[in-house]
């Protein structure tokens, strides 16, 4: 039942992220084939599926808000073009292909990752069929996310922390600021544009806080214990950059525990729910079996 509604819903995703890019005919064709180029590299598509998950569980229809959802995809790609580049994590692969950089160079890789990141609040504003005032604060709140309040404040403290001893609570600010803040943001996104009751949108966030840690455990976890092939980018970055990782701090087992207990958390969550709810249950129990 997931597997085959995540294939749905990547696919209409992708299709609208085809869509909604502007081809490599415009000029300069360059920047748009190197936005391209990592967009449709083969990314699991998890923020803008989690955004529509979370409104089928609101109780609308997650289909109806494309143009949000890939702008979420386009802003988490940005992220990913800009953590690898040489002056970030210096990693030569991601989604299985070689990295932005490695192919267009680092110039065009920085522009690429503006390039998407400027040109999802575009698409964003442009969604249809939504009050403008909700709209309005779907997009405030992904601004936050993806700014030095969330997404790039985390990736400053994990740029400093590296080859530093930091302590727990420092590596739970920055996994929650790095990565859970664009997963907080892309169910709180689908919950408000559903209409969400404020009773279900504070569920959903604490879901969504849960589902966020534990999906970064496990990210620290694969950099690890994974393969390449599967994961699509190398194994043994973090070491290779003296990072501090939940696996360095703790260890594997304590952490796979951790992951477990935030994974129960998101679960107990979601106990005011029913049916409706199925795929959010379904994806944050993925999270522990996960080898991708
Ligand atoms: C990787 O995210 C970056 C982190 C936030 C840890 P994903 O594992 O969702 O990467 P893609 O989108 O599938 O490539
Ligand atoms: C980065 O975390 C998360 C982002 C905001 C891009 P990582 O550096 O651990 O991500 P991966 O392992 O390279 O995907
Ligand atoms: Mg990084
Ligand atoms: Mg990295
Ligand atoms: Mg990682």
């Amino acid at each position: 039942m997931l597997k085959e509604y995540i294939r749905r819903k990547a696919a209409l995703i992708d299709q609208s992220l085809d869509e909604l890019l502007p081809s490599q005919d415009t000029y300069p064709p360059v920047i748009y084939e190197a936005m391209r180029y990592s967009i449709f590299a083969g990314g699991k598509r998890l923020r803008p599926v989690l955004l529509m998950a979370a409104a089928d569980a609101a109780g609308g229809n997650g289909e109806t808000f494309r143009h949000v959802a890939c702008g979420l995809e386009m802003i988490h790609t940005y992220s990913l073009i800009h953590d690898d580049l040489p002056a970030m994590d210096n990693d030569d692969y991601r989604r299985g292909k070689l990295t932005n950089h490695k192919v267009y160079g680092e110039g065009m890789a920085v522009l690429a990752g503006d390039g998407l990141l400027t040109a999802a609040f575009e698409v964003m504003l442009d969604q249809p069929g939504v009050d403008p005032a909700v709209l309005v604060r779907v997009v405030r709140e992904i601004a936050l996310a993806a700014g030095p309040r969330g997404m790039v404040g985390g990736q400053a403290v994990d740029l400093i922390s590296e080859g530093r001893a930091i302590d727990g609570k420092t590596l739970t600010f920055m996994h929650r600021a790095k990565t859970g803040a664009m997963f907080r943001a892309s169910i709180r996104a689908g919950a408000l544009l559903a209409g969400a009751s404020e009773e279900q949108l504070a569920a959903l966030t604490e879901y969504a806080e849960q589902f966020g840690l534990a999906f970064q455990i496990t990210d620290d976890i694969l950099d690890v214990t994974g393969t390449q092939e599967k994961i699509g980018k190398p194994v043994g970055s973090d070491v290779r950059n003296q990072k501090v990782t939940y696996v360095t701090l703790y260890s594997i087992l304590a952490a796979r525990q951790l992951a477990r207990e935030s994974v129960d958390k998101a679960l107990s969550e979601l106990e005011g729910f029913g049916g409706e709810a199925e795929i959010l249950r379904e994806l944050v129990k993925y999270l522990l079996s996960r080898d991708s």
